[in-house]
């Protein structure tokens, strides 16, 4: 399969076309940002590793019965995905309280939930990926009621299946980021990446941040951490 041209490049990745129709080219870049883009860096290695750590992600929930983009990993830096149209909605899963989360509701990081909840973003990097309800997503007119209801239960049920992954290797899934997309049929489909840099992370002794925190916070080395999280998940 060759890389063709460059179809869109965002914070963490490029997507190119292919001489297949309805499959692109994925290449993790070693860009991390935060805060919508206001803090950046270029941090070696870090491409490789979430390439890696979103391979062994999506393979597992395939085997869990989740369907993803995700076709093969191709090489260190490459993966094959299905081509699928972005629901501009970032489903948010949460089982304790960490992030904007805390801040918003005032709850100290750390305190388990009572329930696992669920949160849409609208996509929009111009207006900061605000906080948005299902009236919300409705006047905006970006997903069907039916597509909602189906990005509700698809993130409940990848937290389902990735609590126990994580939980055996001694690693907390605090929160969590998924985006999904419209296949050719108009079948919503897990998209995007799933890795340090979308899920809150911690050590289940330690509660130290194994995801992109060490960075937003300036907690030490990023590659570390993610390293760390590829080992336990049995990568290399
Ligand atoms: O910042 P916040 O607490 O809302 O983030 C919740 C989860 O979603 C975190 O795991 C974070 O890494 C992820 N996230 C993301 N991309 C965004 C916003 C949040 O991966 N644009």
């Amino acid at each position: 399969m060759n890389k063709g041209q460059l179809l869109y490049e965002g914070k963490a990745k490029r997507l190119y076309q292919t001489e297949q129709d309805d499959i692109l080219f994925v290449e993790y870049k070693n860009s991390a940002t935060a805060f919508n883009g206001e803090k950046k860096a270029e941090i070696d290695g870090k491409g490789v590793l979430n390439n890696q750590i979103t391979t062994l992600i999506f393979e597992k929930l395939k085997t869990n019965g989740i369907d993803s983009h995700f076709v093969e990993r191709i090489s260190e830096h490459e993966q094959l995905v299905r081509k699928v149209d972005i629901i501009p909605i970032e489903v948010v899963v949460r089982n304790i309280a960490a992030g904007s989360l805390a801040k918003r509701l005032g709850v100290e990081e750390g305190t388990p939930l009572k329930r696992t909840i669920v949160e849409f973003y609208y996509k929009d990097d111009s207006l900061g990926d605000p906080f948005i309800n299902n009236d919300h997503i409705d006047i905006l007119g970006i997903a069907t009621k039916e597509e909602v209801e189906a990005l509700y239960k698809l993130g409940l049920k990848v937290n389902t299946v990735l609590q126990p992954i994580f939980e055996e290797v001694g690693v907390t899934l605090v929160d969590f980021k998924l985006e999904f997309g419209r296949d050719k049929d108009g079948n919503v489909l897990l998209a995007d990446e799933i890795s340090p840099d979308t899920c809150r992370l911690w050590d289940a002794e330690t509660k130290q941040k194994l995801d992109k925190d060490v960075f937003r916070r300036d907690l030490g080395s990023l590659i570390d951490v993610y390293k760390i999280i590829l080992a336990r998940l049995g990568g290399k």
